[in-house]
């Protein structure tokens, strides 16, 4: 349809038919059959009316999408087909790993593709839109949602954001297999207080320019078709009403010119935050904001007739709405064919195909975190030990994480089904040791607690992993949360793992000292004395329908780890929220114990545990020094900076070179360090190779004092090392 056509169509269009392309109707509204059921009765809606709607959500499957299309055609008065959307968030059917496990990989490219491949899995099954990237900054990992994050770090999650959304939509959302892509949440869900879901958002402007905002406008640059709010409140306003952040700075500033759609029930819950009486305060307030679609609540529905009816809002105010959700429907093609490339053969094909099986297994491979090797205990050895894998993870196959809503456990391997099934090791023992979680711990549904088969009684369990480990010469711990302690509404005020799993591991450390520790988990976890007494740590984070083979490649040295921290794991959960980009104080911390006058803790160091950007892989690599092709440099032209990094090693191996700087003096605080770029490159056993970067006065931008997003002149601090706490540097000046 050219522009002509759509203005001309809602010119066509009642008020009533206008509203309902602006609601989004929760799946249930819909059966099976495409026919209506009890809750929409409740609420008032006729038949009529939900197939009026513009979308729905969560509704999977090529049947079922086709049978609500169908009847959607014939009941809208203009025929105006329905969107249909999904949390594709790591995968759809084919588990990728969790976000913040792609993070790990410094390889946005690959994470392109993984989305890409999800889209093609989706698309043929009918969806139009995922609701993703997301890419909320993340440093608390007491929130649970830190897990659908690549992470801490705004450059990253920005070169994260963008290649996600390329390869959902690909080039033009009307070529076979795409998907219309909505990043998330905006804006800074992901600095909730204290780490507690749905809690309220402190954050200054300039911490929310500099660092919060960047990587939605890199999505935003990007293309995406779609935004979705964010639960929280900024500045005391709740973003779903909140005009400044969606009109002035998504719209105005970002240049969005999308679909904004609110998260799930944020229209109603303005009247939770007490800034709304009723339906029709809450539409009021985010209609003017510049909301375009309702999730799933009954406010749009009852509120926006009575506001244009009395003069409260103008009709044009809807039609902009409507515009814009029209426009997308067009550029997805859903005119011309409303089931777009939803087609059962091809499905049945694309879904959990070799290629994304393979694509699943090599982002594991590149996203599980080597955190400790002592003295090499790893790569395992294929013969001439025996091996005892213990652990409530060591036959569990629910390993992709909390949104990999249509992933199955029958078409995951575990880590035993994977070691029976491939050529590792004959001499192996397994043992379950415990259960995921202490004995009736609850474990928080949306609405009635999970069924809780992962809290049972750990005494037999434990007495047997016991017997296993004394035979063992080396016992692989898979230790970890289950899925649901993160996600949505995960939030913990303790991080640790769960009290029957930290005794099975003391007790398995007393009859054998050679633990090489697994963990599988959606946040960064306090390690408490699990980390002292492993010979080796790896992090598999919930890495995915192919993550057990991809963890015993690992494990047994066929796969060289590469992968490095995208957030860092505190020592302790009272240093939360921590992360590398930390600011000097006017009391510097000076390391000594004894003196009080420092910015310090008194029972912990400042440092975290593992830092952002930190792994380890079987290579050893040394880093030379930092090399600047001039000492001085004007706005306008470039520095290049340069290192040679050695493999020491007689592996082969992968390294991601980062490249941080630091602005030593500034009209407000500067970061002690700031990620900038990385090169992630393979050098061989014994070679060394020349990375190099470009520096140029974009990369040294913030908001200064007067407020403009520039940069200043003076010295510069250039950093090139293995991780964030990196001192390899050399200084230049911006004159
Ligand atoms: C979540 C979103 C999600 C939406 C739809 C909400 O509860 O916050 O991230 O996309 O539900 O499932
Ligand atoms: C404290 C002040 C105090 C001042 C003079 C500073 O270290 O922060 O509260 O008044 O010393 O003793």
């Amino acid at each position: 349809m050219t522009l002509k056509d759509i203005k001309k169509l809602i010119n066509d269009m009642t008020l009533e038919e206008k509203i309902g392309q602006l609601i989004q109707l929760p799946p249930f509204f819909f059966s099976d059959d495409g026919a209506m059921t009890g809750p929409a009765q409740e609420m008032g809606i006729s038949e009529e009316q939900i197939f009026e709607c513009g979308s729905t959500l969560s509704v999977v499957g090529a049947e079922a999408i086709r049978a609500i299309q169908d009847k959607a055609l014939k009941l809208q008065p203009h025929h105006i087909p329905m969107l249909f959307m999904a949390d594709v968030i790591n995968g759809y059917r084919t588990g990728y790993p969790i976000p913040l496990a792609q993070g790990c990989s410094f390889d946005p490219e690959l994470s392109g593709e993984c989305a890409k491949m999800a889209a093609r899995e989706a698309s043929y099954d009918g969806l139009d839109v995922t609701f993703s990237p997301m890419v909320d900054l993340v440093r608390d990992s007491r929130w649970g949602r830190v897990m659908e994050s690549t992470g801490e770090d705004t450059y990253l999650n920005s070169c994260f954001a963008s290649a996600m959304v390329e390869g959902y939509q690909g080039k033009d959302m009307k070529e076979e297999g795409s998907i219309a892509s909505c990043v998330k949440h905006f804006a800074a869900y992901g600095a909730p207080t204290a780490g507690r879901e749905y809690n309220i958002v402190n954050i200054d402007k300039r911490t929310l320019t500099d660092d919060y905002l960047p990587p939605y406008e890199a999505a935003v640059k990007a293309g995406c078709a779609m935004a979705m709010t964010s639960f929280n409140t900024i500045d005391r306003i709740p973003v779903t009403g909140n005009k400044w952040i969606l009109r002035d700075v998504l719209r105005k500033k970002m240049g969005f010119k999308g679909v904004l759609i609110s998260d799930w029930a944020a229209i109603e819950e303005l009247i939770n935050h007490g800034v709304a009486k009723d339906s029709r305060e809450a539409s009021e307030l985010a209609i003017k904001a510049g909301v375009d679609i309702d999730m799933c609540t009954g406010m749009y529905f009852s509120g926006l007739k009575t506001l244009v009816e009395e003069g409260a809002i103008s009709e044009e105010l809807i039609d902009e709405a409507l515009l814009r959700i029209l426009k997308l429907k067009n550029r997805l093609g859903l005119f011309e064919n409303p089931y777009r490339f939803l087609d059962e053969d091809k499905a049945k094909k694309e879904i959990l195909c070799d290629t994304n099986r393979k694509l699943a297994k090599k982002a594991a491979e590149n996203s599980m975190v080597l955190l400790k090797n002592d003295k090499g205990i790893l790569p395992l050895k294929k013969k001439g030990k025996k091996i005892a894998f213990i652990g409530p993870y060591a036959d569990n196959s629910h390993i992709f994480g909390f949104w990999s809503l249509w992933c199955k456990m029958e078409e995951t391997p575990s880590v035993k089904q994977a070691i029976e099934a491939g050529d590792y090791s004959k001499d192996v023992v397994f043992a379950k040791g415990c259960n995921i979680l202490d004995k009736k711990a609850i474990l928080p549904g949306f609405g009635a607690a999970l069924d809780n088969e992962y809290s049972g009684d750990n005494d037999d369990l434990l007495l047997e992993a016991v017997s296993c480990a004394k035979k063992a010469d080396i016992v692989v711990l898979l230790l970890g949360e289950h899925a649901a302690m993160s996600g949505e509404g995960g939030s913990r005020a303790d991080i640790r793992l769960p009290k029957c799993q930290r005794k099975l591991f003391r007790e398995i450390s007393k009859v054998n000292s050679n633990i090489v520790t697994v963990l599988f988990s959606g946040r960064p976890l306090e390690l408490d004395g699990i980390e002292k007494k492993s010979r080796a740590l790896l992090e598999a984070w919930f890495p995915g329908t192919e993550g057990a083979k991809a963890l015993l490649d690992i494990l047994y040295g066929n796969v060289n780890p590469s992968a490095k921290l995208s957030m860092s794991f505190p020592r302790h959960v009272g240093q939360l929220p921590i992360s590398y980009d930390d600011f000097p104080t006017g009391r510097p911390n000076d390391g000594n114990p004894g003196n009080r006058g420092t910015t310090r803790y008194q029972d912990v160091e400042n440092t975290p545990l593992y830092p952002f950007g930190y792994g380890l892989s079987y290579s050893k690599y040394e880093y030379g020094p930092v090399i600047l092709s001039k000492k001085k440099m004007t706005r306008s032209d470039t520095i290049t900076a340069s290192v040679e990094v050695k493999n020491i090693s007689e592996r082969d191996g992968t390294e991601v070179v980062q490249l941080y700087i630091r602005d030593m003096k500034g009209s407000v605080v500067r970061p002690v360090k700031k990620l900038k770029g990385f090169k992630k490159v393979k050098i061989g056993a014994g070679k060394k190779k020349k990375i190099t970067f470009e520096i140029n006065d974009e990369m040294l931008n913030f908001t200064t004092l007067s407020g403009r997003f520039e940069s200043e002149a003076g010295d510069f601090k250039v950093y090139i090392g293995p991780d964030s706490q990196t001192e390899n540097c050399a200084d230049f000046v911006l004159i």
